[in-house]
């Protein structure tokens, strides 16, 4: 790997190999999802625990101290929205001279695998890889499901993955589910976690961090389980236990209790 491209994966995986990144892109088809209207509220308390931020270059511009920043994985698709035809149809929305303008650390792109856009997304994919390989910049792949969130199994995930990474990508952003150690080892690049719309206690998020992990996963991607959490300091806080220490999911409930009842 050159030495730029192997110099912005280490600002993006840690030195321990994991990672905990924070997603706010959601507004490029969302609009002002629920405790996401206002971007950079919701963002400062979290990231002091975040390693990187995933985000799309308006939000960016509009709403990021870039003084308080940490490395940025710029979004690169859209075009679509919620009220819109359908939400696979998406194409490149900025350039790769914009993502060393805004000084990003890496891109990230959406691919719809079984859609009706299945090669235009994953063409998108190629052209992004292309030019990150150029400049040094390398590209996570987002398997994205749209409204079809029964896709999200091992089957199909390790299909995704293992598709993303021989298009190229460097890192592959995926959901988690059962059997997750098989769209590890089907990927021979590392794999994220993401987490999809919120699930019902904060229990059931680190269990499945930590059951991802345990299977392969070198961290996580977990926007809406955060910060639409009431608590969502103690929450990304309890996250990092697992991700960078090896916690357990019930030891890391427990921290969550305990932060939650005395911030600090
Ligand atoms: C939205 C995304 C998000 O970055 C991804 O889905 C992670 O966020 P969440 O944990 O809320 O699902 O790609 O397009």
């Amino acid at each position: 790997m050159d030495w730029g491209m192997a110099n912005r994966m280490a600002q993006l995986i840690q030195s321990d190999g994991r990672c905990v990144f924070m997603p706010i892109d959601h507004g490029y088809f969302q609009g002002p999802t629920t405790k996401l209207e206002n971007p950079w509220r919701t963002l400062e308390p979290l990231l002091p625990y975040s390693d990187a931020v995933f985000v799309t270059r308006g939000v960016l511009r509009s709403s990021i101290d870039p003084l308080a920043s940490k490395p940025i994985v710029l979004r690169m698709s859209g075009g679509t929205s919620m009220v819109g035809g359908d939400l696979a149809n998406e194409g490149i929305t900025t350039s790769m001279e914009e993502a060393i303008r805004l000084n990003a650390s890496a891109v990230g792109i959406s691919v719809f695998i079984g859609s009706d856009y299945e090669r235009q997304t994953l063409l998108n994919l190629s052209t992004l890889v292309n030019e990150g390989e150029k400049y040094g910049i390398p590209v996570m792949a987002v398997t994205a499901v749209g409204r079809e969130m029964e896709k999200r199994d091992a089957r199909y995930l390790a299909l995704c993955a293992r598709i993303c990474a021989e298009l190229g990508a460097k890192v592959v952003k995926t959901y988690w589910c059962e059997d997750f150690e098989k769209v590890v080892e089907g990927c021979p690049v590392p794999v994220i976690m993401a987490g999809g719309p919120t699930v019902d206690t904060e229990l059931e998020v680190l269990q499945f961090v930590s059951d991802g992990m345990i299977r392969g996963a070198i961290g996580v991607n977990l926007g809406r389980n955060i910060w639409q959490n009431d608590n969502p300091v103690p929450l990304i806080r309890a996250i990092r236990q697992i991700v960078h220490e090896d916690v357990s999911a019930e030891d890391a409930h427990k921290l969550f209790e305990t932060l939650k009842s005395n911030p600090t």
